[in-house]
């Protein structure tokens, strides 16, 4: 029988090579996992997501898949995995793996040999194809990793698709065997017991077989090529496939990375009825803070583009489907650094952002060190960014004749190694993280910001987690309840309310550091209301403090 536990749990997202190091080689590992489970366990979180694991070469950390269903040597071996599952059972705690299934490694044994030969059998395991008579790429698509989408093989001659880096070369699910060969490998996983799969970019996998060029926007080299394979033709046959095949009476949960999905499409993942996934990661409440042309045009973010956004997710998919709810993971710079105030309101700001989230209807995630307000890095020299998205467009943007200070801008704003340096376990040397050298340096701050420092204190940021995971395994109105957008027009107060049949949640939170009045008919209705949750010990309810967060409880 299949249930819906995931609709009262919490995800953990561990990126294992900056988790916890055991073995000194400066990057963690398994084992590392294993040993602070217990520390999970305190957080009381009900779910570990493990970003890729697989044997990799290691390009994009990771999401470049050598073989699936190897551990790699980095992290450990297929031992420590079992173990990981069952030290993580045992504390009722289940293990989603990360599904990247868009793409391999180029040093995957199908693509090995899919570049031998035109008749290998494995040929059309990817997507190749000839260059125009004049020799240029078979379309002007650029890559999300910069540069053409469309790299040449000169011993075949003809040029394949890699929609990430050139390393990543993307699978053609136009051929059944392939698709055939990706379910037996998910079904090895899942007879070992893992309990889910986040789906790496999962709706990029169909594309648009007329293969036509993109348009080229301003400012760009390449055509772009989303509209041919976001969301693309065959997406939902492939789904409901894949369900079919390997998801199916088992009782386990999924959730599909989805850029350009909007609320109507994923209305159509979701729902149970479909037999495609449990939820999907948007990325619409991320594009918020970034201009036409990409996440490196940074634009401030207008609270009301947000509250609006995540208004139109709440009440789409009420009922319908359900949502994840997430400020971090892997690919996006740290929330208290983006929307808070990481300076003099980090602990206040981390937490006002955490109570505006999980007060909603869905599934929330959190991103390692979230629990522990840890912020964005800035490294000053471009060379000691690791990230092959930052280099690579680093490298593109200078060549357009961007001013290296305004490309570094971009980067401490939005790459994706702010979320990468190790965490921050305590106040020894490389933050207790290894007593090698750290794969990516630890961020200065670990000083003050660390697990260790956390823990001993009852009103840190951790334990404000802690109460919040636990009241919404105690309150229905939390994963149930109605959305209901209050202070519409407000420039800086995001308050809603969630309705249930007979009682309901006003949450009011300041994404400002100056005091706000709150409207009158709200402080009238939470006048005499309990209050649930708040990162203020006195309450005021005519006025928010700075970057306060409460919830009052009305019946
Ligand atoms: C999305 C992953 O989250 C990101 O880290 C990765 O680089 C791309 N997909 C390619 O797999």
């Amino acid at each position: 029988m299949t249930t819906d536990w995931w609709k009262k749990s919490t995800v953990y997202q561990i990126y294992p090579k900056s988790f916890n190091d055991t073995t000194g080689n400066g990057v963690g590992d398994i084992p590392g996992i294993i040993a602070k489970l217990d520390y999970l366990k305190t957080l009381g979180i009900d779910v570990i997501w493990l970003s890729p694991v697989y044997d990799s070469p290691q390009e994009d950390n990771g999401y470049d898949i050598r073989h699936y269903r190897m551990i790699d040597a980095l992290f450990g071996s297929m031992e420590d995995m079992d173990k990981l599952l069952e030290e993580a059972n045992s504390r009722d705690i289940k293990v989603v793996m990360d599904l990247v299934v868009n793409h391999t490694s180029d040093e995957h044994t199908w693509f090995v040999e899919s570049k031998k030969r035109k008749d290998n059998p494995y040929r059309d395991y990817y997507i190749w194809k000839d260059g125009n008579p004049d020799g240029t790429p078979p379309t002007n698509w650029g890559s999300i990793f910069s540069g053409s989408a469309w790299k040449y093989d000169e011993k075949t001659a003809q040029y394949y698709l890699h929609l990430f880096a050139e390393k990543q070369p993307d699978l053609n699910w136009e051929n059944p065997d392939m698709r055939e060969d990706i379910y037996a490998m998910m079904n090895f996983w899942m007879d070992k017991g893992i309990d889910g799969f986040r789906m790496d970019v999962i709706n990029f996998i169909s594309k648009d077989q007329s293969f036509p060029d993109g348009e080229v926007k301003s400012g760009d080299k390449y055509g772009d090529p989303g509209p041919y394979f976001v969301n693309g033709p065959r997406i939902h046959e492939f789904l409901r496939e894949m369900h079919e095949k390997v998801l199916q009476g088992r009782d386990v949960m999924t959730v599909g990375e989805m850029p350009g999905a909007a609320p109507e499409d994923a209305k159509v993942y979701t729902d149970q009825a479909n037999e495609e996934l449990d939820m999907i990661f948007t990325f619409e409440h991320m594009s918020l803070d970034e201009q036409e042309g990409g996440k490196w045009n940074l634009k401030p973010l207008d609270l009301r583009d947000l509250k609006e956004n995540f208004e139109k997710w709440q009440t789409s998919l009420h009922g319908v489907g359900w949502n994840s709810l997430y400020w971090n993971n892997h690919d996006q710079p740290r929330i208290v650094s983006r929307f808070g105030d990481d300076r003099k309101y980090r602990e206040k700001s981390a937490k006002m952002l955490a109570t505006c989230l999980h007060m909603m209807q869905g599934t929330p995630y959190i991103y390692q060190g979230e629990e522990l307000g840890m912020t964005n890095v800035h490294f000053d020299r471009v060379e000691d960014y690791k990230d092959i998205e930052t280099l690579n467009m680093y490298k593109e943007k200078s060549e357009l004749g961007w001013p290296h200070e305004h490309i570094m801008e971009a980067i401490y704003a939005k790459g994706r190694d702010n979320a990468r340096t190790p965490m921050q376990w305590d106040t020894s040397e490389h933050a207790g993280f290894t007593e090698g050298t750290p794969w990516l340096p630890v961020n200065e701050n670990y000083q003050t910001i660390n697990a260790e420092a956390v823990l001993r204190d009852k009103q840190s940021i951790f334990y404000y987690y802690q109460k919040l995971i636990k009241l919404r395994k105690e309150r229905d109105i939390i994963s149930e309840g109605a959305f209901e957008l209050l202070m519409r027009e407000h420039p800086n107060v995001f308050a809603y309310e969630r309705i249930g049949e007979e009682e309901s949640l006003v949450v009011l939170c300041n994404f400002s550091s100056e005091a706000q009045e709150i409207d009158a008919d709200i402080a009238t209705r939470i006048k005499d209301a309990d209050r649930l949750i708040s990162n203020e010990n006195q309450g005021n309810r005519m006025a928010l403090r700075p970057y306060e967060g409460s919830v009052y409880h009305i019946t």
